[in-house]
C-alpha cells in the first residue's frame, strides 16, 4: 500500500486548478488512469471521514472484500477511514483529477456545486430514515443520482448515515436555547440557515477538527448522527444531547466517469452489482448501528439525552419553516412536494 504522506502530496495544484474548472467540462478530463489491464491491476482508493464502525465505514468495508473476493487479482481496493487519508474537501478534486476512484462524501456538502442535494438538508422534512429511503428509491430520487454526472462525478448509489441530533453545553428544548451558541456544521448553506434560525452562529469545519474545537471551546456545539457523535466521542466533551432527528446524513458515492467508463465492461458490471449489494446491506443495517451507538452514549451516563414529546417537535419544525422558504426555488417546489407526499 502507498505511504499516506506520499498519497497526500498527490493531491497536487493540478487536481484543485483542474476541478476548479469542473463547472465548464464535460466531465472528462485527462488524468483519469486507464485501469485493470491483466498484469496491472485496477486499484481503486477510496477515502473517507468516519470511523470503521459507523455505516460508511461498515460498508466501505465490506466494498472492498466483496469487490476483491469477486476479482481476485484483477481488481484491489483501499479504503482510508477517519480522514486517515483527507478530508472531504480534498477528496473532490482528487476524484476529478483521477488521483483516487472512489468518494463517499455527505450530501451537504455538494452544496457548492448543485442546489439539488439541498433537499436532504431541509430541517425536518423527512421524519426518518424509511421516508429518505422511499424518496431515494421513487424516479425523482434516482434521477438524482445522475446530478453530477457531467461534473465529474458519477454517481452510483446514496448509503445511509441517519437522523441528526443536536449536542451542546446546555440542554436545548426549543430552538431559542441555541441563541449565541457556535455551532459546527458541514458546508452547507442550508445547515448555515438552521443554525442561523435559532438563533446560533454557523461554523463550517472539517469532521477530524470537530472534537478538539468542542474541547477548547472554539465551538460549543454540533449536530450529527448517533454514530458519529459515538465514533468521534462527542458525548465526553457535550454534556447534552438533543434526540430532535431534525435531518438526515447520507451520502453520495461517485466515481470519476472516466475512469469507471475506461474499467473493461465485466470489470464495471460487475463492481456495480457488488455496490447494489453492499448499499442494500449497508442501508438496512444504518439505523441498527445507530441505535446501538446510541445505547453506549446512554451506557457511559457521560451526556444526557433530552427527549421531545410530539408537541415539543412541532415547535421546533414550526420554528425552522422559514428555512425551507430561502432554498425552495433552487430545490425545485415539486422535489419538496414528492419527497412530503411519501413522509
Ligand atoms: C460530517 O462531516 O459531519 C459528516 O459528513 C461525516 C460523515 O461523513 O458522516
Amino acid at each position: 500500500m502507498i505511504k499516506k504522506s506520499i498519497l497526500i502530496k498527490i493531491i497536487t495544484l493540478k487536481s484543485i486548478i483542474l476541478f476548479l474548472f469542473a463547472g465548464c467540462s464535460n466531465g472528462t478530463n485527462e488524468t483519469a488512469q486507464l485501469a485493470c489491464s491483466l498484469d496491472d491491476p485496477c486499484n481503486i482508493r477510496f477515502p473517507h471521514v468516519t470511523a470503521p464502525s459507523t455505516p460508511k465505514g461498515q460498508a466501505a468495508a465490506l466494498f472492498e472484500e466483496l469487490a476483491e473476493a469477486r476479482f481476485p487479482g484483477r481488481v484491489t481496493v483501499d479504503v482510508y477511514p477517519s480522514s486517515q487519508l483527507m478530508t472531504d474537501d480534498d477528496s473532490l478534486p482528487a476524484l476529478f483529477a483521477g488521483e483516487i476512484q472512489m468518494i463517499a462524501i455527505s450530501l451537504s456538502k455538494f452544496d457548492r456545486m448543485t442546489q439539488a442535494f439541498q433537499i436532504f438538508d431541509l430541517p425536518f422534512l423527512f421524519p426518518n430514515i424509511e421516508a429518505v429511503e422511499r424518496f431515494q428509491n421513487s424516479d425523482t430520487g434516482q434521477n438524482l443520482l445522475g446530478t453530477l454526472n457531467d461534473r465529474g462525478f458519477q454517481g452510483l448509489a446514496f448509503w445511509h448515515n441517519g437522523m441528526k441530533e443536536f449536542s451542546a453545553p446546555i440542554p436545548l428544548r426549543v430552538p431559542e436555547d441555541a441563541n449565541g451558541l457556535k455551532f459546527r456544521i458541514m458546508e452547507s448553506d442550508v445547515l448555515e440557515e438552521q443554525i442561523l434560525n435559532m438563533g446560533g452562529s454557523p461554523q463550517k469545519m472539517a469532521l477530524g477538527e470537530v472534537y478538539q474545537a468542542l474541547q477548547t471551546g472554539v465551538i460549543d456545539a454540533q449536530e450529527n448522527t448517533w454514530s458519529n457523535i459515538y465514533s468521534a466521542k462527542y458525548y465526553e466533551v457535550q454534556p447534552y444531547i438533543m434526540e430532535t432527528n431534525h435531518g438526515y446524513i447520507g451520502y453520495l458515492v461517485a466515481v470519476n466517469p472516466d475512469f469507471w467508463q475506461s474499467l473493461p465492461e465485466d470489470v464495471r458490471t460487475g463492481l456495480e452489482e457488488v455496490m447494489d449489494e453492499v448499499t442494500q446491506w449497508g442501508n438496512q443495517r444504518a439505523e441498527e448501528i445507530n441505535l446501538r451507538d446510541r445505547a453506549e452514549i446512554v451506557a457511559s451516563g457521560d451526556s444526557e439525552i433530552i427527549t421531545f414529546s410530539e408537541d415539543e417537535l412541532a415547535v421546533w419544525q414550526q420554528s425552522m419553516r422559514p428555512v425551507w422558504e430561502i432554498f425552495a426555488d433552487g430545490i425545485g417546489r415539486e422535489n419538496i412536494a414528492i419527497a412530503q407526499s411519501l413522509n
